[in-house]
């Protein structure tokens, strides 16, 4: 078993996987576009050729980077697949520098296991202005958010005027 970062020919591969855990609400759901857009975020685990399992980083800034989309397939569970993409995806922040890593799940045991812990929502604004403010469970959401590394101080938000807002004033 062996991870690498992921290639367009994977992004068939990806959606199948992720998609398997998107219909009860484990995972995100992603579409085949969506994924092909963002690949280069994508780290694949293989075995003997065969793509086992998925996992994306995605970067905020050197503030921020969110671990999303992690999954091994059902078959090939509890083999350490898991922990080798959490090591890939990591390696991967720390190579950009990045300060914090956080993601959002509903399985916090494995993530505490990899040296995470638990965090507020509103620690991570630009994961809410990112998915949350669109989601429909927004106000019954039922995942744990968890962070390793430095808290950020800052969120750099999509919206022109507040490209970069300095947390205090985010605060209610
Ligand atoms: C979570 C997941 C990626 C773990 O992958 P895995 O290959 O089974 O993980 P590993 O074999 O590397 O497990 C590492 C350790 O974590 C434990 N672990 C694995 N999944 C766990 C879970 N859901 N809850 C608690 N502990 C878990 C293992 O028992 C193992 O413990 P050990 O080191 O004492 O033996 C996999 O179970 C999965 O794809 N689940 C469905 C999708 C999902 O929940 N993704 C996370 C949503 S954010």
């Amino acid at each position: 078993m062996r991870t690498r970062k992921a290639t367009l020919p994977d992004a068939k591969h990806i959606h199948e996987l992720i998609s398997a855990y998107s219909s009860d609400g484990t995972l995100l759901p992603r579409t085949l576009a969506e994924i092909c857009e963002n690949v280069r975020d994508f780290v694949v685990l293989e075995n003997e050729g065969r793509i086992i399992g998925c996992g994306a980083l995605h970067l905020y800034g050197t503030h921020l980077a969110e671990i999303r989309s992690i999954t091994v397939g059902p078959r090939a569970q509890g083999h350490g697949g898991g922990s080798k993409l959490m090591k890939a995806l990591m390696a991967e922040a720390k190579r950009h520098r990045v300060d914090c890593i956080c993601l959002f799940t509903r399985a916090p045991e494995f993530f505490s296991r990899q040296g995470f812990v638990m965090a507020r929502r509103e620690d991570l604004p630009d994961k809410i202005y990112k998915d949350c403010h669109v989601c429909p469970r927004f106000h019954r959401c039922d995942e744990v958010a968890m962070v390793r590394g430095k808290l950020p101080t800052f969120a750099i938000l999509p919206e022109p005027a507040n490209w970069l807002v300095k947390l205090e004033a985010l605060a209610p």
